[in-house]
């Protein structure tokens, strides 16, 4: 089984000391007394974790229908993935894990999740307490703890990180630094459209979003992988549903895709920049000679 390096641990022991803010009090205590058996327990739980942006989940009773359908991109993606069966998995970014359950259910010997989002880990820690997998971790870590693990993970997701940091190119090389020798990663993010080598820089707020730094064109994004020394790029979709894969429900309810786009023009955001598009692409670390 994988085991984090100690001082990665104990980063990820300190920040869920912090998980007991206030702020999370509910959610703590309905996490507390949660009887797994029993669904008027678990739906109560449940709502005490909202918002859920990512699903959707079945448990007993209660089903969430998440603000993101994330059936829709395990769609697009789940074809184009190896064989995960002797694979050590990471999920970079990983949300609640929804990602990672599906990963585990396509036959990955184990997958570890980094997400320093407290809801996101709250959520896991309830579908861990309900259907426990000892395969599966899930740890408050970032992206920024990669150059920690130098060829580590055959196989990494990373999907709706890259364009919330400032280097992406950096980025890209701790990837590919974590990656085994041949490892694979698959990378999805939010683009714009064009046949340049460019990327469109918000200069500000971007869909409503204050941290979206850049968006790639399709070949800016191959380009850039390219420059990072990944070999055996691939564009494995290039489109997604929008508003039928983003919208406000009952269980993740708030501002959602439809709202942050022009209502007279939706091939543009409220603020007038163009309507992402999604790219997934599949890129491989080089194998030693
Ligand atoms: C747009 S969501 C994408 C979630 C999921 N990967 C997906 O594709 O649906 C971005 C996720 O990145 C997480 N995140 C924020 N900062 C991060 C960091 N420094 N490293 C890794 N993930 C981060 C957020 O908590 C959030 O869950």
């Amino acid at each position: 089984m994988f085991t984090l390096p100690t001082d990665l641990l104990a980063l990820h022991e300190t920040r869920l000391k912090a998980l007991h803010a206030p702020r999370q009090e509910e959610a703590l205590k309905a996490l507390a007394t949660l009887d797994p058996a029993d669904p008027q327990s678990v739906h109560a739980t449940a709502l005490a974790l909202r918002p859920w942006k990512k699903g959707p989940f079945e448990f007993l009773d209660t089903r969430i229908d998440a603000e993101w359908d994330c059936r829709r991109k395990w769609q697009r993606l789940h074809k184009h993935l190896p064989d995960l069966s002797d694979k050590l998995v990471l999920d970079v970014g990983c949300g609640n894990g929804w990602y990672m359950q599906q990963l585990r259910q396509a036959g990955a010997r184990e997958v570890i999740g980094f997400d320093p989002g407290q809801m996101n880990y709250l959520q896991w820690t309830f579908t861990q307490k309900i259907k426990p997998d000892p395969a599966q971790a899930l740890y408050l870590l970032g992206v920024e703890e990669l150059p920690a693990l130098k060829k580590t993970f055959d196989v990494i997701l990373h999907m709706g990180v890259l364009y919330h940091h400032r280097d992406p190119v950096m980025q890209l090389i701790d990837l590919r630094e974590s990656l085994t020798p041949g490892g694979t990663l698959f990378l999805e993010t939010i683009g714009v459209p064009g046949a340049q080598t460019t990327l469109y820089l918000p200069p500000d707020r971007y869909a409503g979003m204050p941290n979206v730094w850049f968006l790639p064109t399709l070949n800016a994004l191959t380009t850039m992988l390219e420059r990072a020394r990944f070999t055996d790029i691939k564009v494995l979709s290039t489109h997604w549903d929008g508003v039928e894969e983003q919208r406000p429900t009952e269980w993740g309810p708030g501002p959602s895709y439809a709202g942050a786009l022009d209502p007279s023009d939706p091939r543009k955001t409220i603020e007038g920049h163009p309507a992402p598009e999604r790219f997934i692409v599949s890129a491989r670390s080089k194998e030693l000679r």
